[in-house]
């Protein structure tokens, strides 16, 4: 990086390393599925679903492809409780930036007068509804005024699309309802050729809408995000570090990429706590080498900061005799999925259990008391880990335990000395 460049930069380490907000300076770009995101977004009419796993970059393609091609949009998020009614009414708060403060957006709109009289008229309303229910809690009433036809109008004046975020953890009810609404959206499409509505869903969850209704099967295109790359990884990290000005080894950068798990959000993090650890809190002027021992400090931060959810899941696990075996077999044979015999064969003898046994255990580790955390494909028969994050965890895990036992031998062999 030029001298002058590094004189003026004001990159901050927040902006850079983002675990839990939007990427953009280390935004690494994923061709296959932005192309054919951009396609299903110019296509008049043709609804979207985004799904993958936790963490693997979803809203963060998606925002940087609204960036992109300069698409305005307002967002919703859904969550076990969240009604159709609430939805509906959380997309109209958000048109308050375009129908009200006018706030900048991505691209520029005009809005008829009537309209936007008629939106002040319903926003009024709600209000006048809120204050009507004096209720213990007052819960907000959609106007009758305020249909999902209106909502496509009110949307495709200002050339908007519709994010609904975790839109599979609504019951299936309240899905019905968002799948008819998709059908009005549709049809909105032929007077306004941008409107659309974008479901972003869990792993798996893709069909969902579709299987609710089966006219949707040709109008709704279902985009996979599937984890990145070791190499997507490792450009995150190195671009991140670059920003900085600062140097690692590539030691240290391949195992930021093994622990991460293909998981962006754990790169982010590992990479955040190694600089903040280190004192590095924005682009240093002169350039620094952070060394491979500040590693352990990021994982010990990491392993810390999710002890509550998977350390009572790991301690649960390892409370069985041979439980530590079942997963300490996926780090030693270094495969996502296991057979069973797999499995038996990794335990040792005096600890392995009867077939049975280990059927039953393996699953209960399926079970919602272990949070499904073992999970059994029924067609290959294999067992994997249900989840990334948690398989990261593990990860972390083995190689705290791992270099303890190193530190506790050497302090037996000094002693023997
Ligand atoms: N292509 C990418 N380049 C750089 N960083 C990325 C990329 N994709 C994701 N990230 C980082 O990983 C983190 C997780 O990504 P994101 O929130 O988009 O995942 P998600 O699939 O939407 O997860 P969730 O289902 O939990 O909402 C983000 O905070 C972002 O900083
Ligand atoms: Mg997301």
């Amino acid at each position: 990086m030029n001298i002058f460049k590094r004189f003026f930069s004001t990159n901050k380490l927040n902006d850079i390393f983002t675990p839990n907000t939007v990427a953009k300076l280390t935004y690494v770009t994923r061709s296959i599925i932005e192309n054919d995101l951009e396609k299903y977004l110019s296509l008049p009419g043709k609804q979207i679903v985004i799904y993958g796993h936790s963490g693997g970059g979803k809203t963060t393609l998606l925002r940087n492809k609204l960036r992109d091609v300069k698409q305005n949009f307002i967002k919703t998020h859904c969550e076990s409780n969240t009604t159709f009614n609430d939805l509906i009414l959380q997309a109209f708060d958000e048109l308050n930036r375009f129908y009200i403060s006018e706030k900048t957006t991505n691209t520029e709109y005009s809005i008829s007068n009537e309209l936007k009289l008629e939106f002040t008229g319903i926003s009024s309303q709600i209000n006048t509804l809120l204050k009507e229910s004096n209720g213990e809690k007052s819960v907000r009433i959609v106007p009758p005024q305020l249909t999902p036809q209106k909502l496509a109008k009110f949307l495709g004046e200002v050339s908007c699309v519709w994010i609904i975020e975790d839109f599979h953890k609504v019951v299936s009810e309240e899905k019905k309802r968002i799948a008819d609404v998709i059908k009005i959206f549709i049809d909105a499409a032929n007077d306004y050729e941008k409107v659309k509505i974008i479901c972003i869903g869990a792993v798996g969850t893709a069909r969902e809408l579709i299987e609710l209704d089966n006219n949707l099967n040709n109008r709704i295109a279902e985009l996979f995000v599937p984890l990145l790359t070791d190499i997507e990884i490792e450009s995150i990290v190195s671009r991140g570090f670059e920003l900085l000005n600062i140097g690692i080894e590539s030691d240290l950068r391949d195992k930021i990429v093994y622990y991460s798990n293909n998981l962006a959000s754990i790169a982010h993090q590992i990479c955040y706590d190694l600089c903040f650890h280190s004192g590095i809190k924005r682009m240093r002027f002169f350039p620094k080498k952070l060394r491979s021992d500040s590693f352990r400090v990021a994982v010990n931060s990491y392993v810390r900061k999710n002890s509550d959810t998977f350390s009572k899941i790991y301690d649960a696990i390892v409370c069985q005799q041979y439980g530590w075996n079942v997963l300490k077999t996926y780090e030693q044979l270094e495969k996502e999925a296991l057979s069973f015999e797999e499995i038996k064969n990794n335990i040792p003898n005096n600890k392995r259990p009867t077939d049975e046994e280990l059927i039953n255990y393996l699953e209960q580790l399926g079970s919602s008391e272990y949070k499904e955390i073992i999970r059994l494909d029924r067609n290959s028969k294999k067992y994997s880990i249900s989840s990334p994050f948690f398989k990261a965890f593990l990860k972390m895990k083995f190689a705290l335990e791992q270099s303890e036992q190193k530190e506790i031998n050497n302090k037996k062999k000094q002693k023997e000395i």
